[in-house]
């Protein structure tokens, strides 16, 4: 047992030194929780093997599930990869810093540990402040994976890093809660073409509005799971993820169709509905995660809803489907996975 710093980067007063803190503990090889806008992080020297072989232990990850390497600034991308192709470039301008991760050739440097004894790395470059201002101090890449137990929801606030992490790592930055709340839009570049591995708040239409719709595709993993004998192209798409212990089915149709259905479950013990601030609770319990018609504000509140659910003992969860567009599709992604692809068509 580590016996875990809580660094308050939310008060104005301390968060220099929160930051500073931070850094140093970087620097030393430590493991410390960072926020940033997608999820909080749990940050290592991407470049020191010993200091990236502790987040796996600390997560219980396997081994060959690659970390995504954060960077504050264009210079630290050159040493990390053997070449940044000319796509990659042209997103970076558009959508760095921000929740878009290129995976890219990996140079010498970068550890085999770091990329799951892959020959490519995953790059992002964030936006949040906190999370940059701790890469800048530290002077260092920063492997970081999300900072949850694997298995379980992404943390979106530092009370569930906190949760899962105290006693394992060195230390948590403390800061707001995460704005997108899903992990970063994941790609992979092969020439001028791009793959989604991963959605995220960067949709395959924004990739689009800089490359071409031509030149941007999407895993066909991302909405069905992997066919026997089909390549995980990412690593992550092997396990299974976002798990909550309740068994969820997601329910596509009207909602119309979704309050009937949920009528005829009343009175049922520990079922509960995910459902939007639009429907009714048509008088089971319920939490909401967003509106409807606002995909940003469900992508805000899907993990933290699926943690709820598990606390207030939820056996089985209904949830209302996301329209499967834009940043819809990442949330509509993760549900599935939290749902072991359990859908039930309504209409
Ligand atoms: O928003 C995010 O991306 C957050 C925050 C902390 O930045 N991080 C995050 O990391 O979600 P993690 O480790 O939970 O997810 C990384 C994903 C995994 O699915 C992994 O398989 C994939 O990225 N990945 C990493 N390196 C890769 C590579 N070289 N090739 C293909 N996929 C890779
Ligand atoms: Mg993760």
């Amino acid at each position: 047992m580590i016996n875990t710093l809580h660094l308050n980067a939310l008060d104005p007063a301390g968060r220099e030194e929160a930051i500073e803190k931070a850094a140093e503990l970087l620097r030393q090889g430590k493991l410390v929780i960072i926020p940033t806008e997608t999820v909080y992080g749990l940050a290592a020297n991407a470049l020191d093997a010993q200091a990236v072989s502790r987040i796996f232990v600390a997560k219980g990850r396997p081994q060959d599930n690659p970390l995504i390497v954060h960077i504050s600034d264009m210079a630290q991308l050159d040493p990390l990869v053997r070449e940044v192709p000319r796509s990659a470039r042209l997103l970076a301008e558009k959508f760095w810093p921000g929740p878009l991760t290129m995976v890219m050739p990996k140079s010498q440097a970068v550890p085999d540990v770091t990329s799951g004894g892959l020959d490519t790395v995953a790059v992002r470059m964030p936006s949040h402040q906190t999370a940059r201002d701790i890469i800048e101090k530290s002077g260092l890449p920063l492997a970081a994976p999300s900072a949850n137990l694997s298995g379980s929801p992404s943390p979106t606030t530092a009370h569930r890093c906190a949760q899962d992490m105290d006693g394992r790592v060195e230390a948590i930055v403390v800061d707001e809660d995460s704005q997108v709340g899903v992990e970063s839009t994941v790609i992979a570049l092969h020439g001028e073409d791009v793959l989604v591995l991963r959605p995220g708040a960067v949709t395959p239409e924004d990739l689009a509005s800089v490359l071409g719709s031509e030149h941007v595709s999407v895993h066909s993993s991302i909405t069905a799971p992997l066919q026997p004998g089909e390549k995980a192209e990412s690593p992550g798409m092997k396990y299974k993820h976002y798990a909550p212990k309740a068994e969820v089915t997601i329910l596509r149709g009207s909602k119309e169709a979704f309050a009937e259905f949920a009528a005829q479950q009343k009175g049922k013990d520990g079922v509960y509905l995910l459902r939007f601030e639009e429907d009714g609770d048509y008088g089971l319990p319920s939490l909401c995660y967003g509106s409807q018609s606002d995909p940003a504000s469900q992508a805000h509140r899907l993990f933290e809803a699926l943690r709820e659910l598990d606390e207030l003992g939820a056996k089985t969860v209904y949830a209302h489907c996301p329209e499967a567009e834009g940043v819809g599709l990442a949330v509509y992604n993760r549900l599935l996975r939290a749902a072991a692809f359990r859908v039930i068509d309504l209409d």
